[in-house]
């Protein structure tokens, strides 16, 4: 089967419209391309989920209504979560190839709209702040990066409004803005959480990761190395955070690499905790040569 690009954002919520009176499920990736492994783990989630059956209670399931589900993905390099000075300009691209793998892990419908104007109108003046969750972690360093995601994700649930919505625990903070908005502004759509996918060696993949030097890739270990070691160290019973992501950093920046922070966080508020309890999480970013990078794991 051969995904269906779709370009304009209208055509697509009039096409998601009439699906939905249809009665077909919707489940949607939003993406920014150059897709790798990580997206299609969420893709196939998408497809798994669209294809649920939500028969009526007591009827047969045999009564010839289903439809069947669409799975969509969305691949827009979106300019408003980019800050001044960061890779908007070189973000990796690949629509071609992008299609061909969205067509093997079965999305029907890509919309990815030729330039930002398809998106945001010369006159946007809207924003989306989910102001607790997007501070502090990435929203140090990014100070308008999850206010730009936050609004081109509600947009994309609004051009869509998919039944279920998936995301990838890569960007930890990213989903917990995200639910946080989705709870917060009644949005009807289910938030999925789709666990990191890493390279065989533990690097979380990533599009950025094609930025690396063969020798910057080798530093780049040093991320999943030093959240493994913190999540075996609690495993042997090391509760204090301080001790934990001290340890951290020093592995990262042995390595070479340069520690914009380690964290211990509750996994869902974010706020940092001093002992590591049921729900904590060790969240790192860290500059690999150019290239910033993030990596995040469960401490419980
Ligand atoms: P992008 O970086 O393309 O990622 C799209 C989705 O794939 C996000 O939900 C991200 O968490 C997930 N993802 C990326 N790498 C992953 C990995 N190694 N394992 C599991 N999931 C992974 O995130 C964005 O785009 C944008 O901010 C977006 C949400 C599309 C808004 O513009």
């Amino acid at each position: 089967m051969t995904a269906e690009l779709i370009v304009d954002p209208r055509q697509w919520q009039c096409r998601c419209s009439l699906a939905r009176e249809a009665g077909r499920r919707i489940a949607l990736v939003p993406t920014m391309g150059f897709l790798h492994a990580g997206h299609m783990a969420l893709m196939h989630e998408a497809r798994r989920r669209a294809d649920e059956r939500a028969d009526p209670p007591g009827s047969s399931g045999k009564q010839g209504s289903w439809k069947g589900g669409l799975a969509l993905a969305t691949i827009f390099v979106n300019p408003t979560q980019f800050g001044p000075g960061e890779d908007l300009a070189r973000y990796p691209r690949d629509l071609e190839g992008d299609l061909a793998k969205c067509s093997s892990a079965g999305i029907d419908w890509v919309l990815a709209p030729e330039g930002p104007g398809r998106v945001f109108a010369e006159n946007h003046e809207t924003w989306v702040t989910v102001e607790r969750t997007s501070t502090g972690l990435c929203g140090k360093t990014r100070p308008d990066h999850f206010r730009g995601v936050a609004t081109v994700v509600a947009k994309l649930l609004n051009l869509t409004r998919p039944q279920v919505a998936v995301f990838g625990e890569k960007d930890w903070q990213q989903l917990q803005v995200i639910r946080a908005m989705v709870r917060d502004l009644d949005f009807e759509v289910e938030v999925l959480g789709v666990p990191i996918v890493r390279e065989e060696d533990g690097l979380a993949r990533s599009s950025r990761n094609t930025y690396l030097s063969a020798v910057e890739r080798q530093t780049a270990l040093a991320l999943s190395r030093a959240l493994l070691e913190a999540q075996a160290r609690v495993g042997q019973g090391e509760r204090d955070a301080l001790a934990l992501r001290s340890r951290a950093a020093q592995v990262l920046e042995a390595a070479g690499a340069r520690v914009d922070y380690v964290e211990v966080v509750e996994g869902v508020s974010l706020r940092r905790v001093e002992r590591v309890e049921p729900g904590s999480r060790m969240l790192v970013a860290a500059f690999v040569g150019a290239t910033r990078l993030i990596d995040n794991v469960a401490l419980s």
